[in-house]
């Protein structure tokens, strides 16, 4: 698949299917993470945690889904289904964001790998939340202490097929 074409075809999907995708498919979508650029190219201040027992996901998922929902005030379902679930960490950042942003354009060379295998994505902020508040969990997930969970992709295959969305974003030319 041509990289155009996987970017116009990506989307977010919340309905997966129980099957999981294989590990062939698994060690390019991290191959690809090594590809992305990382400021100051400090390749060491993030790790990469890849969850493949749906149990372990689920119950993460629904914790977290509980938690946030009695932040705001509204029911949330997280519970997408997906049987890979990949976390990106990263130790503290000199400057704020960085860690975001270096976690973003990890994740989204892994979405857009995905895409061209045809395994369907969702980035999301997902359990990293309940993640940082749960040293035992963390330690369970084997995520080192100095990191901290920042992004998490969610990797499947889709229930049901949708049309990727139409999106623009607000440009000026000077
Ligand atoms: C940083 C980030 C956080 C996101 N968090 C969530 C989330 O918590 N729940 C969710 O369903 N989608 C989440 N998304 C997915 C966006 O909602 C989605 O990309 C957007 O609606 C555009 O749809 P598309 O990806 O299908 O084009 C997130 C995306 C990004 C980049």
């Amino acid at each position: 698949m041509e990289t155009l074409k996987a970017i116009s075809l990506r989307k977010s999907v919340r309905s997966y299917k129980p099957e999981q995708i294989s590990d062939e498919v698994l060690e390019i979508i991290i191959n690809s993470a090594f590809k992305a650029p990382i400021a100051s190219a400090k390749y060491d201040s993030l790790h990469i945690t890849v969850i493949q027992n749906t149990e372990i996901i689920k119950k993460m998922v629904v914790e977290a889904a509980e938690m946030v929902s009695k932040m705001i005030n509204k029911k949330l379902d997280w519970d997408f289904g997906a049987p890979t679930l990949i976390i990106v960490s990263s130790t503290p950042a000199m400057m704020p964001g960085i860690e975001f942003a270096n976690a973003a354009c990890v994740l989204e060379n892994m979405v857009l790998a995905a895409t061209d295998q045809k395994v369907d994505s969702l980035i999301w902020g997902g359990p990293t939340g309940i993640i940082k508040q749960d040293a035992l969990l963390k330690k369970s997930l084997g995520i080192p202490d100095e990191f901290s969970p920042v992004l998490c992709a969610s990797f499947g295959y889709a229930t049901d097929y949708e049309e990727p969305k139409e999106h623009t974003i607000s440009v000026n030319r000077v």
